[in-house]
């Protein structure tokens, strides 16, 4: 029997469990090539033509793959990730739930961790008033996260980025209730664009934005926000890894037409330029799913 057929039959079995849909699709990925563009055309279509409408049967992976704002990983598709909810039942149920509790989503949730302990530890090594800049800030999941367990009396002042305006419009509506206080601005930009009047920052944070730029771009975006990073300031730039598992890859390459650039550590420390005035460092999340580019501007 062919994967396609195979696959078909796990799922139409009345007695279909999460296990089982998951073991499925780990028969279903394995030895695909990682990247839909270099799999064998009929086999693609064949995925296409008679899976993807089964996947598209859950809410959360029919947002993802219709794109309803024009690009991959918008705002609310990052808010039902945050959220972590599954919905439905039957077949596109399964499929919500194996989804939202893949590696990559859990990887994705443990962002709001990485935010507030890297800001926690410049706070502790600088007693004022920091000033940080979010870039590409989607739905301020990590941001609403950091508000409800901070205790620190002297909060920072937030600058929050993104091009899409109903994501701006989305996060002042999450965090009204939050933070009353007039510590957070918006900014509908391009980040490419974006400096207001020269500002700098102590704390620069980005995930979720990078992994969709090719090198060049990534470079460029990257000396932009260092140039606009304080002395002593702080950088921290989340990219998936590539050691996604097959069927979370599987998923959003060949499904949702969800394409990332995923990077290793070195590879993420080789697309600093100047590296010598900065200090680098690179971390992976628990999940070993997210890295992480830290990059400290020395104060000299
Ligand atoms: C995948 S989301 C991640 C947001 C957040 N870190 C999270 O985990 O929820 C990336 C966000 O970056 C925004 N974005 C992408 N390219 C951008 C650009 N060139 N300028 C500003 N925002 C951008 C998108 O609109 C989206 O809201």
């Amino acid at each position: 029997m062919d994967k396609i057929s195979r696959f078909l039959k796990a799922v139409n079995s009345k007695t279909l469990s999460k296990q089982a849909l998951i073991e499925a699709l780990e028969q279903l990925s394995k030895n695909l090539p990682l990247n839909s563009k270099d799999c064998d055309s009929e086999l693609l279509s064949e995925i296409v033509n008679k899976l993807r409408p089964l996947f598209l049967e859950s809410s959360c992976l029919n947002h993802a793959f219709s794109k309803p704002f024009g690009y991959a990983g918008d705002y609310y598709c990052m808010y039902l990730i945050h959220i972590n909810r599954p919905s439905g039942n039957g077949l596109g149920g399964l499929f919500d739930r194996v989804f939202l509790e893949s590696k990559t989503c859990q990887s994705v949730r443990e962002r709001s961790n990485i935010f507030s302990n890297s800001l926690r530890d410049l706070e502790i090594a600088n007693d004022r008033q920091l000033n940080v800049l979010i870039a590409g800030c989607g739905p301020c999941f990590e941001l609403a996260n950091y508000f409800k367990k901070s205790n620190n009396l002297k909060l920072p002042s937030f600058t929050c980025v993104d091009h899409d305006l109903s994501a701006i419009e989305f996060s002042k509506d999450q965090l009204i209730s939050i933070s009353s206080d007039n510590k957070l601005r918006y900014f509908c930009s391009n980040i490419f664009k974006f400096s207001n009047n020269g500002e700098k920052y102590d704390f620069i944070y980005s995930a979720g934005l990078f992994d969709y730029l090719r090198d060049s771009l990534f470079k460029k975006l990257l000396s932009r926000l260092l140039n606009q990073l304080n002395k002593g300031g702080m950088m921290v730039i989340g990219n998936l890894s590539n050691k996604i598992p097959m069927i979370d890859s599987f998923t959003m390459e060949y499904i949702l037409d969800w394409k990332i650039q995923r990077r290793g550590r070195e590879v993420l420390k080789k697309l600093v330029t100047n590296a010598d005035d900065y200090d680098i460092d690179t971390v992976e999340d628990c999940l070993e799913v997210g890295n992480y580019l830290i990059i400290r501007k020395m104060n000299n």
